[in-house]
């Protein structure tokens, strides 16, 4: 049975990935699952996790390093080796910071392994279109989780759109601000102004939505970022602003930021608004993506809150343990089945034909089929670091200029 290892156990391996694997382990479509990471630490955490215990009774991974390895100790090869240690054609499931993705994938594509990676796949698009050329040489799968794009509103918006039934994007506006708290995180040791901002880290989403409901492609970014300190000193753009011109002469604009009040409803504010026109009429798609209807007041701890019922939530179901559902589990299932299959077929011709599909169909995101997400975040970084200058796309050459 297919073996899955995820390297990193930070948050997102605890909120959505782990679980996603746990429930596919349940139902039998996995088999052994490994998390590596920098230290035992996280691994202690996720181990002795209380909602984990609860909706996975009697679920565990193997753990790299040892959980008895003292906590302090640091092992930042280790994911070599734990990847050189699986048989190829397994999984390899990429949730370290940003700028550590290249380094991984590109370690479990020499090994022989079928990826799936958070978002963004890299920083660079010159390393993406290496891992897209290496990818397609050995027939394995680089799947990237933009998981907004199994929310089944934007496959609404992207089945109309496509249908013609709101004209062409003009004009319109996203935001994703996480709240406040994200400061006191890990990200405040990685996510700083040398290595990424609030564009790089969030932006990206609504920037990939835009492409994945129009077909449409970013030709010109500039981002306004301001610098603001973390709690341990560091210095991070922890609020951005952003203009993304796209190959029609529509406009996006993108605002994000580490900034949303704590004391705020629901765990960050997010949503996309786009006007569109055509045939002498305006069209209109407005998703607010954080408030989906539901205002809980809770007695213990008095708390009011807007919980999505849609990204990632465990529900009783019967039986023993908890169910994860939203499109955060969607996604991340979406990936490991593609894998599974391709990981089933030996002839390497035969998977490059499957994997050529799955470029065409375009419902996950591929270093073949989601090119612009990189050259948006290259442009991106470019321009904050320029004070906001314009930068261009150009698509022949793969590259970004001012
Ligand atoms: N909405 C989304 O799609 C979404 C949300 C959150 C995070 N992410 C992405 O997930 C990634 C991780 O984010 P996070 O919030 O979990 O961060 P985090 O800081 O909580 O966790 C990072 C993990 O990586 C591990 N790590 C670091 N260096 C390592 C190494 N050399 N070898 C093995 N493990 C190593 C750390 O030990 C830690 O467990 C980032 O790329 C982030 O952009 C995506």
């Amino acid at each position: 049975m297919t073996q899955v290892t995820v390297i990193g156990g930070g948050m997102i391996t605890h909120d959505q990935i782990l679980p996603s694997l746990y429930h596919m382990q349940r139902r039998g479509r996995i088999g052994e699952i490994a998390v590596c990471s920098l230290s035992s630490a996280p691994l202690r955490e996720l181990a002795n996790s209380e909602i984990l215990g609860r909706a996975f009774p009697g679920q565990s991974f193997r753990s790299y390093p040892d959980l008895s390895t003292p906590p302090e100790e640091s092992h930042p090869d280790l994911f070599r080796e734990v990847i050189v240690g699986m048989p190829p054609g397994n999984i390899v499931v990429v949730a370290v910071p940003d700028q550590l993705h290249y380094d991984v994938i590109m370690a479990a594509l020499d090994a022989g392994q079928h990826v799936c990676t958070v978002k963004p796949l890299v920083l660079k698009a010159a390393e993406a279109e290496i891992i897209e050329r290496k990818a397609r040489e050995r027939g394995l799968l680089v799947g990237i989780e933009y998981h907004k794009r199994f929310d089944d509103r934007s496959l609404m918006a992207r089945r109309r759109y496509r249908e013609g039934r709101f004209g062409e994007f003009r004009l319109g506006t996203a935001c994703l601000l996480e709240k406040w708290y994200y400061r006191e995180s890990n990200f405040q040791n990685w996510c700083t102004v040398e290595n990424s901002d609030a564009f790089t880290y969030i932006g990206c989403h609504y920037v990939d939505l835009v492409h994945f409901i129009t077909g449409l492609l970013p030709v010109s970014v500039s981002v306004y970022g301001i610098r603001d300190r973390y709690p341990n000193g560091n210095e991070g753009f922890l609020w951005t602003d952003a203009r993304v011109i796209w190959n029609n002469g529509a406009c996006l604009n993108v605002q994000n930021a580490l900034g949303f009040p704590d004391i705020a409803p629901g765990t960050n504010t997010q949503g996309l608004t786009m006007y569109c026109a055509g045939a002498g009429a305006g069209a209109l798609i407005s998703h607010s993506d954080q408030y989906r209807g539901l205002k809980y007041a809770y007695i213990d701890p008095p708390e009011y809150a807007e919980p999505s019922p849609d990204y990632f939530q465990y529900v009783d179901m019967g039986g023993s343990g908890l169910v994860p559902v939203g499109y955060g589990y969607r996604s991340v299932e979406y990936i490991v089945e593609a894998a599974i299959h391709l990981a089933a077929e030996k002839s390497v011709e035969r998977r490059r034909e499957i994997l050529a599909s799955i470029d065409r169909d375009g419902l996950m995101a591929t270093p073949a089929n989601s090119r612009y997400n990189e050259l948006v975040i290259e442009a991106g970084r470019l321009s904050i670091l320029n004070g906001g200058r314009t930068v261009c796309i150009d698509y022949n050459s793969n590259s970004v200029h001012a």
